[in-house]
């Protein structure tokens, strides 16, 4: 639920005498046809049986509650995945159409603005991941021994019927059936396993609204430990192949967690945890809970990123993509942060070094706060990014620098917000102008100068 969704329901659709679609994308320039409108999605209710990796098909059910936005005639929702074989609204029978990655839905009736409603879409087939050439490959990605998720930014339409932008954030029920002797770890809280025949349910739950690109599931064989930090519990799922990891991934996640509550807030979710999986992505994905170490065993760093992300870009989210720096600028200098604390590095000795680097260096260009679509998850996003926040730390001292990061995770805690909301609170908390200085190291063209 966005704040603006829940003016509009208030206001109800000023003009709109008949009811009318919703609209195919949220106009996120960043990404084309991502999200929709017309609704806000409360809860998605996910069930999903994976047949194994012989087919790699699943069968599915998913239904979605939402509050209509404006009174509509018909809505879209985000989906690339295998054949659609019966949508209905409310109970009944609705008629659809696919047109690319959209989900045409047409209700029997029209839904009036303000109520909420519920669309249920079944499906059966093979997902595949998104292949793109600015993003790579993502999505729902098969794996030796099952499949794994990670959507960002537009993969969740692989898999799932979404409105698939981190505007419109909500809970998750997983409902997870697999063949016996496979598992499957999603986000959130574990529920009771139950056993079939020759299959497994296990039940996951996502309590806190999520962004639709973390939501994950990963099947297949796995090692599970679980531990508790301050009343947290954590679960981590280590593939058999990086068994060697599992105990550092869990301990590392641990410290990590004890490390970053007083620096950034309380942890914003109710467990944590990780997982280590095959397919050799070569990244890592904070998703919500329960990061994504794909294919590699993940080094402090690493670690330290994703779960920064959990209070940086899963908690407080993104409004749109173009502030994306947001997300990444701060889990890096998360990093940098976890480094000074040994008090073998600092934060400031880690900025110089790279800001000994040429101006026309990737870490510079495009600048962070507009990078455009194809730069969206390049260098200058973590590394220009994170530069941000220590130039800001330098101009306002660490008292308020800390208190502008606690009262950035505290005020927007579970929503969404957007850069000029960050320049305004940090104005706020240090009781200083600093609209040249967020211009010069998020806007600016050139390489910043420093004292
Ligand atoms: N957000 C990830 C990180 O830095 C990186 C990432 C970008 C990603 N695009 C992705 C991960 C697509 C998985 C899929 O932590
Ligand atoms: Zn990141």
């Amino acid at each position: 639920m966005s704040a603006a969704a829940a003016v509009a329901i208030l206001a109800g659709s000023p003009g709109a005498a008949s009811p009318s679609p919703g609209a195919a994308d949220v106009g996120d320039p960043y990404i084309k046809g991502a999200g929709n409108g017309g609704y806000d999605v409360a809860h998605y209710d996910v069930a999903l049986a994976y047949a194994g990796v012989k087919t790699g098909a699943v069968e599915a059910t998913v239904t979605v509650t939402a509050a209509a936005t404006q009174d509509l005639s018909a809505f879209d929702l985000d989906f690339r995945g295998p054949e659609v074989t019966a949508v209905s609204v409310d109970g009944r029978p609705a008629r659809h159409g696919r047109a690319g990655q959209e989900l045409v839905v047409t209700p029997s009736e029209p839904i009036r603005a303000g109520r909420t409603f519920q669309t249920t879409v079944r499906y059966a087939g093979r997902p595949q991941p998104v292949r793109n050439g600015t993003f790579g490959t993502y999505g729902w990605t098969p794996s030796k021994d099952g499949a794994v998720v990670a959507s960002e930014p537009d993969g969740a339409s692989t898999w799932l019927p979404v409105n698939d932008h981190p505007g419109d954030k909500a809970t998750y029920a997983f409902h997870i059936t697999v063949p016996k002797g496979l598992r499957a770890v999603a986000n959130g809280r574990p529920g009771p396993v139950r056993p079939g025949g020759a299959t497994t349910t296990y039940e996951w739950a996502e309590g806190a609204p999520m962004a639709s690109y973390l939501a994950t599931v990963a099947i297949g064989r796995f090692e599970v430990r679980r531990t508790e930090v301050d009343g947290v519990p954590v679960v981590t799922a280590v593939d058999p192949a990086f068994r060697a990891s599992a105990k550092r991934l869990e301990s590392t996640t641990a410290r990590m967690l004890r490390w970053a509550a007083p620096i950034f807030g309380p942890y914003p979710f109710a467990t944590a945890g990780g997982i280590v999986d095959d397919p050799k992505l070569g990244y890592a994905l904070e998703t919500q809970e329960r990061p994504l170490y794909g294919g590699f065993a993940p080094d402090e760093g690493f670690i330290v990123h994703e779960m920064a992300h959990q209070w940086f870009g899963n908690s407080v989210g993104l409004a749109r993509w173009q502030d994306i720096w947001l997300n990444e600028g701060f889990a890096t200098y998360a990093e940098w942060l976890w480094r000074e604390r040994t008090g073998r590095d600092s934060a400031e000795k880690i900025f110089k070094r790279y800001h000994a680097q040429p101006g026309g260096s990737p870490i510079f260009r495009p600048p962070p706060g507009a990078p455009g679509a194809g730069k969206m998850f390049g260098f200058s996003v973590y590394i220009r990014g994170a530069m941000a926040l220590h130039a800001l730390r330098k101009r306002v001292g660490d008292k308020a620098f800390f208190a502008v990061l606690r009262a950035w995770t505290a005020e927007h805690r579970h929503s969404t917000a957007t850069t000029p909301q960050f320049v305004a609170l940090a104005e706020r908390v240090s009781g200083q102008r600093l609209t040249a200085l967020f211009q010069a190291w998020l806007y600016a063209e050139t390489k910043p100068r420093i004292r």
